[in-house]
């Protein structure tokens, strides 16, 4: 089944200028970009899309990144999108991801780990309502 997927590419990527390297491995997975920005979120915006992880451990270290620098929020579409963008960007914890995949490429730490992918279809359709929200009106699943 065709359907949208999230994916962001966070600031520790854009700070490397691995923003065109990133998209290459995309696109060269057949994934097809149907919208794509640069912005940095705000902590309301963090707190927003990151609201099932508040209150963990890591929480505070990963609002501190996530709103260290700019970020990439692309839109992408293929069969099966969600579970193949998971598995093209690895593993969250460093030292998991396995080689090849754009965690194992990109990631510094666990935190700082290049790239997000939404973790279901349901996921996506919220993750992309929240960085694109003129999207809202589109039915854009
Ligand atoms: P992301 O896929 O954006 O979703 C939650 C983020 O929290 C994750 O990537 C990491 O940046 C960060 N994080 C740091 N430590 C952990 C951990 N132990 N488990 C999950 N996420 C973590």
């Amino acid at each position: 089944m065709e359907h949208n997927t999230l994916l962001i590419i966070k600031p520790n990527a854009t700070a490397k200028n691995k923003v065109g390297a990133i998209i290459k491995m995309v696109e060269d997975h057949g994934f097809i970009i149907e919208r794509i920005k640069m912005f940095r979120f705000d902590e309301k915006l963090a707190k927003e899309f990151y609201t099932e992880h508040i209150g963990k451990p890591f929480f505070g270290r990963l609002m501190e990144f996530m709103l260290s620098g700019t970020v990439v929020g692309v839109v992408l579409h293929r069969d099966s999108a969600v579970p193949l963008l998971r598995e093209l960007i690895g593993n969250t914890i460093i030292g998991k991801a396995k080689a090849g995949t754009i965690r194992y490429l990109f990631a510094d730490t666990s935190t700082r780990n290049a790239v997000h992918a939404s973790d279901s279809i349901a996921r996506a359709k919220v993750e992309i309502e929240l960085i694109f929200p003129e999207l809202k009106q589109e039915n854009f699943s």
